[in-house]
């Protein structure tokens, strides 16, 4: 089974996912890592493990005068001429159009670090650990889940529960999640290839 995997920025999930599959727990291969950042250090965990790498940034697509949909489509279809069975956003910050959405419904999906219905959108993390301080949360959690056009909102495959504990930092909160993100993804990706999910 082939994977797409979209990242952003530091990669850490995508690590978990390549330390998966070289244990043999993914139910499937990372054919292709793509970002839509040149920085990202995700691009150099995925070059380390021999993994083909794309970047496309949306900076040379306005640079060349094209829109967000010129970019979605040109990126759809890259991410197809790989035929993957799964395409997986691990930390991927860029709101995907239905265009792109649509060819790969059904087998593309999200890790979020929230809970379903809860604090869509970025900086999850921050915003639970804000209300956390302010009283109003006492803990948060992480959801993979299937991508629909609506950010943060299709159907779960995997969540737990993260608690947020007296004397957190922000920083404490963040490592609590990521850990639980790391076992999680791995895991609902597997199951999604097996077809259970
Ligand atoms: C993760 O918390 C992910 O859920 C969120 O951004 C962070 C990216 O982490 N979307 P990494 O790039 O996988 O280390």
């Amino acid at each position: 089974k082939k994977i797409v995997v979209l990242i952003s920025g530091s990669g850490s999930n995508l690590q978990a996912l390549i330390d998966a599959q070289q244990r043999g727990e993914l139910g499937g291969h990372i054919a292709l890592v793509v970002s839509n950042r040149t920085a990202a250090y995700g691009l150099t965990r995925a070059a380390s493990a021999s993994i083909p790498t794309h970047t496309q940034t949306l900076r040379a697509f306005r640079d060349q005068g094209k829109s967000r949909e010129d970019y979605d489509r040109e990126l759809a279809r890259h991410v197809a001429s790989h035929t993957p069975d799964l395409v997986v956003l691990a930390g991927w910050m860029h709101i995907l159009s239905p265009a792109f959405i649509d060819q790969f419904a059904g087998r593309i999906i999200n890790l979020h670090p929230a809970l379903p219905g809860e604090l869509d959108g970025a900086h999850a993390i921050e915003r639970a650990y804000d209300e956390f301080k302010a009283g109003s949360r006492s803990r948060t959690g992480v959801m993979v889940h299937y991508v629909i056009p609506e950010v943060d909102k299709g159907q779960p495959i995997l969540t737990q529960d993260v608690p947020c504990q007296q004397g957190d930092l922000l920083e404490d909160l963040e490592a609590r999640i990521h850990a639980v993100e790391h076992e999680l993804l791995p895991r609902a990706v597997r199951l999604v290839l097996e077809g259970s999910k």
